[in-house]
């Protein structure tokens, strides 16, 4: 069952006009939560990250949080599987087509959950390709909008190489991947972008930072240069889909140096352990 604008109904069923702004325009904005054994992880987060991209594009937000987390809890009772994905969207709402906002508009409100699929045994244990770019998307990345355009291109980009996300560089500097972060591990410390406008906050990354704090491993939130992803001993995604995963081939070459080159690190072990422990934790 999925919610739309107050009611739960069948995904078939759920209709949108088509001059919704999401539709229209991608005026919107989303989550995405994931659900182990029914619990969430990270509930709250995702929460005050909708909260704050509803506040930038100035949708008014529909819910207190406490309201959201109601949804939430209902949304996966009412899946027959306990592992979820479960996606929120607010988009501005059915108005005339006039970019400027609507004098009034209710903003729809669309909630689904779909099992949880994160990527596979051997993608963890062997880790995964990967291809870099030139970041090409809007100077508002920390705003989690569904116009993904940009993503969209550069998520395709890697899927006609072979490879899982494509690591974008900005001026020479690392911004993240077409749908996680990136995270980098140099003489044992682990470095990744401060957060600014030129990514998304990521809930995960924000698990991993807390989790390699818990289990003394170094890290650092500052500039990472393209030439420091390109040297690193590890590369990482993360993202709530994805957990952290490891980055094994960058543009075909294998990534680290000497015999662990091309295969996941030492860093990654520790990290893979400590994030297993926080999810049973739940
Ligand atoms: N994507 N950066 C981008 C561009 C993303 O799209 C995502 C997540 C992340 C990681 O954020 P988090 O750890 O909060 O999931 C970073 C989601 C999963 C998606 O669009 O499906």
């Amino acid at each position: 069952m999925i919610y739309l604008n107050g009611q739960w109904m069948p995904i078939e069923e759920a209709k949108v006009p088509v001059l919704d702004r999401g539709f229209i325009f991608g005026d919107g904005v989303y989550e995405v939560i994931p659900v182990y054994r029914r619990k969430p992880f990270r509930a709250e987060g995702h929460m005050q990250r909708l909260a704050r991209s509803l506040a930038a594009v100035e949708i008014p937000n529909p819910h207190p949080e406490a309201r959201w987390l109601e949804l939430l809890a209902e949304i996966v009772a009412r899946q027959p599987f306990a592992d979820q994905a479960v996606y929120f969207q607010v988009t501005r709402g059915v108005a005339r087509r006039d970019h400027a906002f609507p004098k009034e508009s209710t903003p729809t409100v669309f909630m689904m959950s779909n099992p949880l699929v994160t990527p596979s045994d051997q993608a963890y244990a062997r880790g995964v390709a990967c291809v870099t770019a030139t970041d090409n998307r809007w100077l508002r990345c920390d705003i989690k909008s569904t116009s993904l355009l940009g993503n969209v291109l550069m998520r395709q980009y890697a899927a006609d190489r072979d490879a899982i996300e494509t690591i974008m560089f900005r001026d020479g500097l690392l911004t993240e991947a077409s749908a996680s972060n990136v995270l980098i591990v140099k003489g044992g410390v682990i470095a990744s972008p401060q957060k600014d406008n030129l990514i998304l906050p990521g809930i995960t990354l924000d698990a991993t930072i807390d989790l390699a704090r818990e289990s003394g491993l170094p890290l650092e939130m500052r500039p990472v240069t393209e030439a420091e992803v390109r040297d690193a001993d590890e590369i990482w995604l993360s993202s709530s889909t994805k957990e952290v995963l490891p980055v094994t081939q960058l543009d075909g070459k294998p990534v680290g140096h000497g015999d662990g080159a091309g295969r996941p690190g030492p860093m990654m072990a520790r990290m893979r352990a400590a994030y297993q422990a926080a999810k049973a934790a739940l």
